[in-house]
């Protein structure tokens, strides 16, 4: 039998690092845990560290440090703390790493982590939205394999012809529509934090799933594949497809289409990017063919999901734009969820950092941060 892979799960304790840990603990032969990073959540960090026991377990809190240390103080576990504990303990070696922390704090621990680990497999967009060509160049740099595990870039992955590259005629990314798609303008600006959550398809964390409900998660999509697959926006289309059976497309100049369907659960794209090149059996659910709706697709509302048409300007304008729209997004949906704005605040809070942003020269990680942390702060002064 071959050696057990070498994995590290930053985000252990979300919803796609959950589902990562239900994968690994289906084939324990096949992988082995170095190390697991969570943020607040303490409780189940110590459960996942018991369960898996991985030889680090990091906590972005430092005040639940001494809790995580006490409680596993009889394990031959390193524990750590703190947002550098996290982006150090990326370079341990890996054989994989799973990028699934949520927003841009994810950034510096996937660039830390490329030249110790073969694979990295990416569920956390915001720093491709930030700084694709970044991560990208630094990949290739090292010879370190980007996967996406976004169930549209997965499936993309799946079926994108490098080798064919010259008769891509475009992407198309599908999209459910999110909870809103049927609602009208009106209805959707008075949306609640719970209506927002209540994504059709899928069980998301919470700010991926207000941004489904925005559609500033496809928004967000179309720069991410933009960075992966090394497209221009022109040949990346979005269609809402709100069975969310065909998880995307690649239609080739000869006419095909070529499609990855499957049931809308994460644990199929991840276990792709846990086993590629090969596969893996997973427990997760299936689509069965004979009792599947029928598939329909319609094109995005503009005028409701303003989004889309933001993130092209955006790729257009350039990186400073893109990491400004995904800044204040991040801002935004902080403050939605904390009830200090509506649902309707949203958008506008984008847009107007989008206007006001002073661009400074981008050059590397540092100049990248401070461009978005100057955002967020922008963003911060509208809401009152
Ligand atoms: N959920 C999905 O099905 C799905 C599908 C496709 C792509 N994605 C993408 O995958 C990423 C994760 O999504 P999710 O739904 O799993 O989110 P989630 O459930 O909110 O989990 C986020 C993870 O990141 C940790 N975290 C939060 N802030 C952190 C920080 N500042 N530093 C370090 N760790 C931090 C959280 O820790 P605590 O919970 O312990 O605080 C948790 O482990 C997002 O970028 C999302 O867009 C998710």
């Amino acid at each position: 039998m071959s050696e057990r892979q070498k994995i590290g799960v930053l985000g252990a304790t979300g919803s796609v690092g959950c589902n990562v840990l239900d994968l690994i603990n289906s084939q324990p032969e096949r992988f082995e845990i170095e190390y697991l990073t969570g943020g607040k959540n303490v409780d189940l960090l110590i459960h996942q560290a018991r369960t898996y026991c991985p030889k680090y377990v990091v906590i972005q809190d430092e005040s639940k440090f001494s809790i995580l240390k006490d409680a596993l103080s009889s394990l031959p576990i390193e524990i750590h703390a703190g947002d550098q504990a996290i982006a150090d303990i990326t370079t341990i070696k890996t054989d994989r790493v799973v990028a699934s922390i949520v927003g841009v704090a994810g950034l510096r621990p996937i660039l830390n982590a490329i030249p110790h680990t073969k694979i990295i497999a990416i569920a956390n967009k915001e720093p491709l939205v930030a700084a694709g060509s970044l991560v990208m160049e630094k990949a290739a740099q090292h010879g370190t394999k980007i996967l996406p595990v976004d169930s549209e870039h997965n499936a993309i992955f799946q079926v994108f012809e490098e080798h064919n590259r010259a008769y891509i005629k475009r992407i198309v990314l599908t999209a459910s529509g999110g909870p809103f798609r049927t609602w009208s303008k009106e209805k959707i600006a008075a949306a609640t934090i719970q209506d927002s959550l209540k994504h059709p398809n899928w069980t998301m964390g919470q700010k991926i799933s207000v941004d489904s409900a925005t559609l500033v998660n496809k928004s967000l999509e179309l720069i991410e594949a933009h960075h992966l697959f090394s497209m221009s926006q022109d040949k990346i289309d979005i269609v809402i497809h709100p069975q969310s059976i065909i998880h995307s497309l690649v239609e080739y100049e000869d006419g095909s289409y070529l499609a990855q369907l499957g049931a809308a659960d994460m644990r199929t794209p991840l276990a792709y990017a846990l086993s590629w090149p090969h596969r893996m059996q997973t427990s997760g659910a299936r689509l069965d063919l004979l009792s599947s709706p029928a598939l329909t697709f319609e094109d995005v509302d503009h005028e409701k999901f303003p989004s889309v048409n933001l993130a092209r300007k955006c790729l257009k304008a350039g990186q400073a734009a893109c990491i400004a729209f995904n800044a204040a997004n991040e801002v935004a949906v902080d403050a939605f969820l904390n009830e200090r704005i509506g649902f309707r605040d949203i958008l506008p809070i984008i847009e107007k950092a989008l206007q006001n942003q002073n661009v400074m020269p981008l050059s590397d990680l540092e100049s990248i941060l401070e461009q978005d942390r100057s955002v967020r702060a922008a963003a911060q002064s509208y809401i009152v």
